[in-house]
Order: structure tokens, then sequence, then C-alpha cells
């Protein structure tokens, strides 16, 4: 029995407040426990800026999109514009880059009738929570968060916003109650001060049940991506490959890949070749065989294979793997009114949603 009670307590963090009440016990009852079906919700957030590459798709957006099969109807993706006003002062810039996300999102396969897509400010809840939480929230925690310890490094002075950036995101997830939260590597801590953030408030304000519902984070198998300059792709590197990026633009950044100065002609080496990386990651098992060949001998049907030919093939790979994406951009692009509608809608549903946990949690803190 001690064991089953040892699952008890991982497994309370995927059940929502409500599932408990509806036990009418204070801890979810051994049934509710184990029943396979323990709701999911999933939670996660893009900042709108600047345009999105390679990198953030096959880190990020290609598993949102994913997800939704897994968990359709639980996927909550949103558009983290009060994030951004933390380093992004450009008005028309903004709504630019909100909608320019909102459009790859969607060309990229997101379903609205599967999952939500939604502008952050438009829940504006989250910012009201954002207090509630900060008042239980340990400067000591924030002084702590490499996010904004890097900001300030890299020399931009910080403001408030930018100190409380953790707050803001713990809102955002906690006021979902989302059980898991697709992140990169680098938001993982944020995630965990989530984790405590909403253990403060449960003990501070939770009498008989838990308020907020402990969220995980959930780190999926990404790749990783070569920038143009051989190191990781990051904007902050000026090294990316726009996802939708064609022709000879494309070409022209793919021209850029830094190679080897292996002559034309002679064997090439797979290893260590930036070209060779991007090309793992859209090639099939076969192609990609038949391409180690071309290195291998430097030769393609009897005529010399250089880095210039493998990053024209390159180029004709990453046109491919997006070619419906882009037909599908192109439509949102000459119908804004489509994508705005999906924002408008998500918005909608998220906000019921928050409502009714900023609800519980003003009772819990006596402001109800
Ligand atoms: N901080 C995240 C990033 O820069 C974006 C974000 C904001 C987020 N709120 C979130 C991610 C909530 C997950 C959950 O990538």
């Amino acid at each position: 029995m001690g064991w089953f009670i040892t699952i008890n307590v991982t497994r309370v963090g995927h059940l929502r407040p409500s599932d408990c009440q509806k036990s009418k016990e204070k801890t979810p009852s051994l049934a509710l426990l184990l029943m396979n079906d323990t709701p999911r919700r999933v939670l996660s957030g893009i900042q709108p800026s600047g345009t999105k590459h390679l990198g953030n798709y096959f880190g990020a957006l290609k598993q949102h999109v994913a997800l939704q099969d897994e968990v359709p109807g639980e996927c909550f993706y949103f558009i983290a514009d009060y994030h951004a006003l933390t380093t992004l002062r450009d008005a028309d810039k903004m709504r630019q880059s909100v909608l320019e996300l909102a459009r790859t999102y969607l060309a990229l396969g997101l379903d609205p009738d599967k999952a939500l897509l939604f502008r952050q400010s438009d829940v504006p809840e989250v910012t009201e929570l954002t207090w509630l939480l900060s008042t239980v929230t340990g400067m000591g925690l924030l002084e702590r968060a490499h996010g904004y310890k890097d900001k300030v490094a890299k020399g931009i002075k910080p403001n408030i916003g930018l100190f409380s950036y953790p707050v803001l995101m713990a809102a955002d997830i906690l006021i979902y109650q989302s059980t898991e939260v697709p992140v990169g590597k680098d938001q993982v801590q944020h995630v965990e001060m989530a984790q405590d953030i909403a253990t403060h408030f449960n003990q501070t304000y939770g009498s008989d049940e838990p308020v907020l519902v402990r969220p995980e984070a959930r780190l999926s198998e990404t790749p990783y991506v070569t920038g143009t300059d051989g190191q990781k792709m990051s904007t902050s590197y000026g090294n990316t490959i726009p996802i939708f990026t064609s022709g000879k633009k494309l070409r022209k950044l793919l021209g850029k890949i830094v190679t080897d100065s292996t002559p034309l002609g002679e064997p090439l080496s797979t290893d260590r070749c930036n070209v060779f990386a991007l090309m793992q990651l859209f090639a099939s098992g076969d192609e990609l065989d038949r391409i180690a060949s071309y290195y291998a001998t430097g030769k393609r049907d009897g005529e010399a294979f250089g880095y210039g030919h493998a990053k024209l093939l390159l180029g004709e790979l990453i046109e491919r793997h997006f070619a419906e994406a882009r037909a599908r951009l192109e439509t949102f692009t000459a119908n804004p009114e489509r994508v705005e509608e999906v924002l408008v809608t998500s918005a909608a549903r998220a906000r019921k949603e928050a409502r009714r946990t900023l609800e519980r949690c003003k009772r819990a803190c006596g402001l109800i």
C-alpha cells in the first residue's frame, strides 16, 4: 500500500483541483490517481521576437504542432507579447511580429480545432495573477534566474519586468492549470520556479485543497541545429536560416555556411560538415546514405561533388520539407482576418479557464 501512496504523490501534479473536488477529499483518491487517463494540459509560449528559424522549428514549433494530435483540445499555445515588452519597444514591430508568429504556427499545421493559439495579452487576467504570485515569491528565487542574469551580463539594463519575468511566466502556466510545459533547456529553470511558486501559494493559502496545479517541464528530444557559422543556431548569433526563406535568398544564405577548404572533387568529411549536419534534419535515411557516398568519393554520377553542390542539395531538401507549409503561409498572409479570428476565438476559450483559476486564487487570498 505504501508503494501506491508513493505513486500518488508523484501523480498529484497531473490532477486539477476540480478532480479532487469531485472526490470530496483533501487528497485525490487512489482510484482517481490510478486512472490511466489523467487529464493532461499542455501549455507553452513563444516570444514574438523576430522571424522564426530552423532552430525554433526543431526546438519548439514542430513539437507543439505534433502535440495537438497527442492531446487534442488540451494544447494551449500563446504568443508571449507581455514578455516581449521587457525588451521590444517598437509598437509596429510588436504588431508585425505577433501576426508573423501566428501565421507561422498556422502554416506549420497548427489546427485551431485541436489547439489554442492566442495572444498572451488577450488574457489580461494573467497579469492580475502575476501580482498575487509575486507576493509569495522571494527576491532570492528571482535573483537566481539564469535568464535574468544572462541578459544583465549582456548589458541589457534591467527593468522590473525583466526581473519578474519568471513570475509572469509562472502565472501563464498556472492560470491554465497546465500539467506539462514543453520548453527548451534554457527555460527549464523558469518552469521549476513556477513549481516553487505554485507550492508557496498553495502552502500559504490552500486550505482544504491545493489551489494551483504543479506543472512539469517537458523536455523533448530535440536535435542540435547548426547555424551558418557552425555554432548553435540562434538569433543572437546572427547565424539563422529562417523557416520560410526560399529560392535565391535561401541559396544565398546557405552559401554562407562555413565549410573547410577541401578542393572540389576530393572526398569530403561528413563528420564536422555544417552542411551535412543540416541535411541530416531533412533527408530520409536512403537519401542520406546516397549523400554520404557523394561525400566519401567527392563525386556524384561521375562528376565532381563539392560543398557548393551540397549546399544546393540542402536548399532543395529544405524547400521540399516546407513546401506545403509555405503554400499555407501564403494563404494566411493573403487573409490576415483568418489569423486574427483564430487568435480571438482561442483567447476567448483560454480566458474562460483563466478567469476560473483567478477566481479560485482570489477567493483563497480573501479578495472575494
Ligand atoms: N520565456 C519563454 C521563452 O522565452 C516564453 C514563455 C513565456 C513561456 N511564458 C511561458 C514558455 C510559459 C512556456 C510557458 O522561450
